[in-house]
């Protein structure tokens, strides 16, 4: 088993379900960029076949994205796949995530579909998917409620039909850590042909436990990718955040042995661009990306931190893309100031011209309102005429 730990974003697909959180192609673009510079290994950009705009954002940000896999969501049928693939056309690496649900609550009251029947759905499906496209993940919806017989029957099935990645989604956040741990080391120990595929985790935050779940799927259940978004954005109380589970990961290495490619520094702006863009605000308190994570009020913790930030730090600000540059910005600031704090938002322009554009609008603002935040940078280079 492998001790690289793949991070799989949903932000742009299973975030996106969050109600409100609808995002424009443009929008998903740059989000998409962001993430590669976050170094994320899969970027689930969307549902390719749900809708003509999210087929439009999967296919652009397919064509963009070089660094990343850019993957479609796609229901485990022959019209959502052969969509999917469309849209992930020419891409440099792509893959297809199929779903079925496997719960015996799923299969008779949403699907009325028989277990045989499901079974065979999942086989075909991944056979036509893989017909396609190398990189096949197959999702069991709702796996975690599904009985683990069925489970593994189906499991066996969809790799011997060439899945390279099984992901088992707590899909309404029910599971605990240790029981979820246990349940996907369980499957992979009954299935024969288990460490063909790679194994994966999904889990909804409706009890708060989405990173705890996720980490005791990694460390019990071997489990090598995590499913997770920015912010913990998703539907209901969200997923598994991303920030949490990489730092979890990075900070107690002692214990978890696992690396990442993640580029932490990147962390923040990430995290900036999302609550922007969707207008879900971030709460102070939230762990790695609120205000307040790295913020010592008491004047005991103050005194401790000054003599030693290991006191009160198990981490550092700036390795997460927190910048100690108390940089303010008005009407004489300059375009280098400017072009940096763009950077510390995870804006990257394309070219000078971009830059220069922005920089005049920003200057126009400057003059009417003393005080320039942070949000005021983002509104104004978020306007489709200045970048994409
Ligand atoms: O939560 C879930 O079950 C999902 C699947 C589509 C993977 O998001
Ligand atoms: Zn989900």
């Amino acid at each position: 088993m492998t001790d690289k730990l793949i991070i799989f974003d949903t932000t742009l697909r299973d975030g996106e379900q969050s109600p409100g959180a609808s995002m424009t192609k443009d929008e998903k673009l740059r989000i998409a960029r962001q993430l590669e510079r976050l170094k994320v290994n899969v970027i689930e950009a969307g549902f390719a076949a749900s809708s003509n705009g999210d087929f439009e954002a999967v296919r652009a940000i397919a064509q963009a994205i070089k660094d990343s896999t850019v993957c479609s969501l796609a229901r485990a049928n022959d019209r959502d796949i052969s969509r999917a693939a469309e849209a992930l056309k020419g891409g440099n690496s792509t893959r297809i995530h199929l779903f079925l649900a496997t719960s015996a609550l799923h299969m008779e009251k949403k699907l009325r579909m028989t277990p045989d029947q499901v079974f065979e759905q999942a086989r075909l499906s991944t056979r036509f998917a893989r017909n396609l496209t190398e990189d096949v993940e197959f999702s069991p919806e709702d796996g975690y409620r599904s009985d683990p017989d069925f489970l593994c029957r189906v499991l066996e099935a969809v790799i011997d039909a060439g899945a390279t990645t099984l992901n088992i989604p707590d899909t309404v956040g029910y599971a605990i850590p240790e029981l979820y741990g246990n349940f996907i080391r369980n499957l992979r120990e009954r299935i024969p042909n288990s460490d063909k595929a790679i194994w994966s985790v999904h889990c909804h935050n409706d009890l708060g436990m989405a990173v705890a779940n996720s980490l005791a799927g990694v460390k019990i259940g071997g489990a090598r990718q995590v499913e997770c978004t920015i912010n913990g954005l998703g539907e209901r109380a969200g997923n598994c955040a991303l920030e949490e589970i990489v730092m979890a990961v990075r900070t107690r290495k002692d214990y978890f042995g696992l690396s990442l490619d993640i580029d932490a520094s990147q962390i923040v702006p990430a995290s900036r661009l999302v609550s922007q863009t969707t207008g879900f605000v971030v709460q102070p308190n939230k762990a790695v990306v609120g205000a307040n994570a790295f913020a010592h009020a008491s004047g005991i913790h103050q005194d401790g931190v000054l003599k030693a930030r290991d006191t009160y730090e198990i981490m550092r600000a700036e390795d997460v893309g927190w910048t100690a540059n108390k940089i303010v910005l008005g009407k004489l600031s300059g375009r280098n100031a400017f072009k940096q704090r763009l950077h510390e938002l995870g804006i990257e322009m394309e070219s000078e011209a971009e830059i220069n554009a922005a920089f005049a609008k920003f200057k126009e603002l400057a003059d009417r309102k003393s005080d320039i935040f942070d949000e005021d940078i983002l509104a104004l280079v978020m306007d489709e005429s200045v970048t994409t």
